[in-house]
């Protein structure tokens, strides 16, 4: 057989994803990675998760085992529904539908509403996993510079005189970045997509992982607010996940959006795998719905990763030389540093590598051919003393690339 003839044209698209590799070389135990966006697995609530399978095995072991609905268990739509809902602001779980996580759920909005070279609005640089999922319909990605206030909102309008079907953004803890959206610029972007009613799609995997600065509504939320509307009818369709904040092996995850929306994901979620993993969907419930322990693990990841990130800018600021930068964020798991535009990331991580030290190049995060003199360095995964030396190490690599 020859290979090269049998696939479909849209695969040519398609790649493995360079995070993905670069995991793969840090597999070793000798490397200190700051390349996935890990969360801290000795903070997984492995016992609760234990207790919890134990338990739904035992009480509803014949339902849990069995086929379900396609929109996801009522009362974990119940639950995610709630805690998304804010003061007046008021989430139906008519409006959620559960995901295989929320890579699934960014793959399935393609799905419903994009057509083979559909113009659609990115900041960049944006989330790689996004990029890899919508590349093979051939779109035309139109990029819109960021700062360290997120997104340049104003920088959109003009592009508006091109039709564009929708805004795709992450626009708190942003990755690569972890750059966070403003309010003000919340406000804009919401009166940008209503003047043009246009849809956007809010990626919101990291928003309750703050450690410092004060906490922002979600762009749903803002978008409703501006419409005086109590309930999700509007344009934005967002994108939530327990990965972050329980454990990304369940793979649960979900959108919120306006009921047209849902019913058409859910028509092509039918397609893709009939349903989320049952199991894992009461699993995830019976740990979620424990709002004091829910919290309570929330703080903890908080304390541990506000810790670790301080940790990390701290030894940065100690050990990189003066012409490097970076972004200082106020939760997630990442930030990006930039180097003089002689340095080239690909290189350093060979180098970096040679030192057993990891993190991810991010041109591939960028629409255009840029940013190859970036990368991102996570710092929820690593422990203390690995920051600390891994850091040193890059520094030393770093300094050595400057001299060169
Ligand atoms: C911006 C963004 N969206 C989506 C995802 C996918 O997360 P999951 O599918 O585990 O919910 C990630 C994971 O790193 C991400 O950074």
């Amino acid at each position: 057989m020859n290979w090269d003839t049998v696939f479909a044209e849209r695969t040519s698209e398609m790649k493995r994803s360079t995070v993905r590799e670069i995991l793969k070389l840090t597999a070793k135990p000798e490397v200190i990675s700051f390349a996935g966006g890990l969360p801290a697995p000795e903070l997984f609530p492995i016992e609760r998760i234990r207790e919890a399978t134990d338990t739904i095995l035992s009480e509803r072991g014949a339902e849990v085992l069995q086929y379900s609905t396609t929109e996801g268990m009522p009362e974990l739509r119940q639950l995610i529904a709630k805690r998304l809902s804010k003061g007046k602001f008021n989430i139906s779980p008519e409006n959620i539908l559960i995901t295989s996580g929320s890579q699934q759920g960014v793959d399935l909005i393609a799905r419903i509403l994009l057509d083979e070279r559909d113009r659609v609005i990115v900041e960049n640089p944006t989330y790689v996993g996004m990029l890899s999922s919508w590349k093979p319909y051939h779109l035309h990605f139109s990029p819109v510079p960021t700062d360290n206030n997120g997104m340049d909102v104003q920088a959109i309008e003009p592009l508006l005189k091109d039709k564009h079907k929708l805004i795709y953004s992450i626009p708190t803890f942003q990755n690569p970045q972890g750059t966070t959206l403003t309010l003000e610029r919340r406000q804009k972007l919401a009166q940008v997509l209503v003047d043009n009613d246009l849809l956007y799609v809010e990626d919101d995997p990291y928003g309750e992982l703050r450690y410092s600065g004060d906490p922002v509504p979600t762009v749903l939320q803002t978008e409703a607010e501006l419409r005086n509307a109590t309930d999700v009818t509007g344009n934005v369709i967002y994108c939530g996940t327990y990965s972050k904040v329980l454990t990304p092996g369940l793979r649960i995850g979900w959108i919120a959006a306006a009921f047209p929306i849902i019913d058409k994901l859910v028509q092509a979620k039918q397609a893709t795998d009939l349903h989320t993993s049952t199991l894992n969907q009461f699993i995830s419930y019976e740990v979620a719905r424990d709002e004091e322990f829910l919290t309570s693990h929330i703080e903890q990841l908080r304390n541990v990763y506000r810790q670790r990130r301080d940790l990390m800018l701290e030894t940065m600021t100690a050990n990189f030389p003066q012409e490097v930068t970076w972004t200082k964020p106020e939760g997630g798991l990442f930030l990006m540093v930039t180097m003089p535009a002689k340095l080239n990331a690909a290189e350093i991580l060979v180098k970096a590598l040679e030192q057993n030290v990891a993190f991810v190049p991010c041109d591939a995060f960028f629409i255009g051919d840029m940013g190859h003199n970036t990368f991102r360095l996570n710092f929820s995964n690593a422990r203390p003393e690995m920051i600390v030396e891994g850091i040193k190490r890059l520094g030393a690599v770093l300094k050595v690339a400057m001299k060169e």
